[in-house]
């Protein structure tokens, strides 16, 4: 996380800091005024994450029809993984079965490997990174009370393989005159493509 990005913040803290010096722990608090709250019990983690999982749009890859069916999906149904494919220059993903994927982990490894979770496009893998700790605790535990449902989704494909529908496409734009298309076929003799996927669109 940059500091520097939210000079607002860094503004307000200075103006607390020099106007209310008897409370420094507020102070050192996020945005958010969690760090002042007691540790939340198993109740109130479990119900912030199904809040987060509702709110956040988890639902609408990892959860099939979630869309089309307007969020009215019982919890029981949620985050099996989906057969939709999403594809583009990177080739085709499909969003996970998270069910069975955080049943592979205790705690401590999802609050490792979410910490830092990097995955192809088009899960918003940052929108994760930035969750507090806590609240990767609480999606964690939220999603291990469903228990492990579903069935694997199908193995991402990579570019220029064929891929069965149903997908999305991301049709990328033109490049100008004279610029070579970034998803072009290598040139013959050339190193293979596998490890040289082009990078993602920057979407933010
Ligand atoms: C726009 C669609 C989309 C949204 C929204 C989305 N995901 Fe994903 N997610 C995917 C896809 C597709 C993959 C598979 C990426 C890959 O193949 O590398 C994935 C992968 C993941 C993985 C990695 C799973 C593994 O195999 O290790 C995690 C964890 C995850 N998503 C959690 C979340 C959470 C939590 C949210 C909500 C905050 C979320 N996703 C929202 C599409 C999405």
């Amino acid at each position: 996380m940059n500091k520097y990005a939210f000079p607002g913040v860094a503004l307000a803290t200075t103006l607390i800091l020099s106007g209310c010096q008897q409370a420094p722990s507020a102070v050192a608090a996020p945005v958010t005024s969690a760090a002042t709250h007691t540790a939340p019990t198993d109740a109130e983690l479990l119900a912030r994450g199904e809040y987060l999982i509702r709110t956040s749009g988890c639902n609408d890859c990892h959860t099939p029809d979630y869309g089309p069916r307007q969020g009215q999906v019982p919890t029981s149904e949620w985050l099996v993984g989906s057969p939709l494919g999403y594809k583009g220059p990177w080739g085709t993903t499909y969003a996970t079965n998270l069910r069975l994927r955080l049943a592979d982990m205790d705690e401590t490894q999802w609050l490792d490997y979410s910490a830092t979770l990097k995955t192809r496009p088009i899960m918003p893998d940052f929108a994760v990174r930035a969750m507090t700790a806590e609240d990767r605790r609480a999606l964690y535990r939220f999603v291990r009370s469903l228990g492990p449902g579903g069935q694997p989704a199908p193995e991402f494909v990579p570019p220029d393989q064929p891929v069965q529908p149903p997908y999305f496409e991301l049709v990328m734009p033109t490049p100008p005159a004279g610029v070579p298309a970034n998803t072009a076929a290598p040139a013959v003799g050339s190193v293979p493509a596998t490890d040289a996927a082009p990078k993602a669109p920057s979407r933010g």
